[in-house]
């Protein structure tokens, strides 16, 4: 993707691994491109549309806990369909009743170009109130998760923090994070890949399930 100018073919089905494709757009914070992020993690997310409840309860949520993200190395960015000054008037009107001031960008996206390429809106969709997509992009530029959740369901930042965590520790050691894992608790070795470890492991599960590796463990 080149621009959010509407010429660009649609580059839905992104998955885990692929490169997130890069684009340039008008922000709440200038005009940026995705690759301007390279050397940083980034969360892009979107939202359905702007004054509506539960967009301004995540993006309050996310606001509050803004500095869990910069400790990360983690940017933020939103997008939606409406358009610059709509933007404006509601991050105004969040300072004024919430007493938070959203700094990060919020991109308009008003042909829905980046938000079809990304796979945030069903192809040939034109109601753009459908979902809530967020992208884990790291710092090559690599997407590394993916969640979405329907209009009606908020997110929880907290494991979208949790998330950002698990991706960064494995990334140090090779391992592996566990169900329900935060930071600081121990992570899965990989599973051992020779046939006479299995046979030589004592118990049956000790040659895959590798429990009590510390981050930074070699
Ligand atoms: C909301 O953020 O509250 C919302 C947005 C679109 C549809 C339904 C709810």
């Amino acid at each position: 993707m080149d621009d959010n100018s509407g010429s660009t073919a649609p580059c839905a089905g992104l998955r885990i691994g692929d490169a997130a494709p890069d684009f340039a757009a008008r922000t709440t914070a200038g005009d940026i491109r995705l690759s301007d992020f390279r050397g940083r993690w980034l969360v892009l997310f979107s939202h359905p549309a702007d004054f509506t409840p539960v967009c301004t309860s995540e993006f309050v949520a996310l606001v509050r806990r803004s500095h869990e993200f910069d400790t990360r190395n983690c940017a933020l960015m939103a997008l939606s369909v409406d358009s610059l000054f709509s933007h404006f008037a509601w991050l105004r009107m969040i300072r004024d009743h919430f007493d938070v001031e959203v700094r990060f960008p919020i991109i308009e996206d008003p042909t829905m170009v980046i938000a079809r390429g990304y796979g945030m809106v069903a192809p040939g969709d034109s109601d753009s109130a459908a979902v809530r997509t967020t992208f884990f992009i790291d710092p090559a530029g690599t997407i590394r998760a993916i969640s979405c959740y329907p209009a009606n369901v908020g997110r929880s930042i907290g494991e979208m923090l949790r998330t950002l965590d698990a991706l960064q520790a494995v990334d140090d050691c090779a391992a592996l994070a566990p169900a329900d894992w935060q930071a600081g608790e121990p992570l899965l070795s990989q599973p051992l890949a020779a046939l006479d470890d299995v046979y030589a492991a004592e118990a049956a599960t000790e040659w895959f399930y590798r429990p009590g590796l510390r981050r930074g463990d070699k």
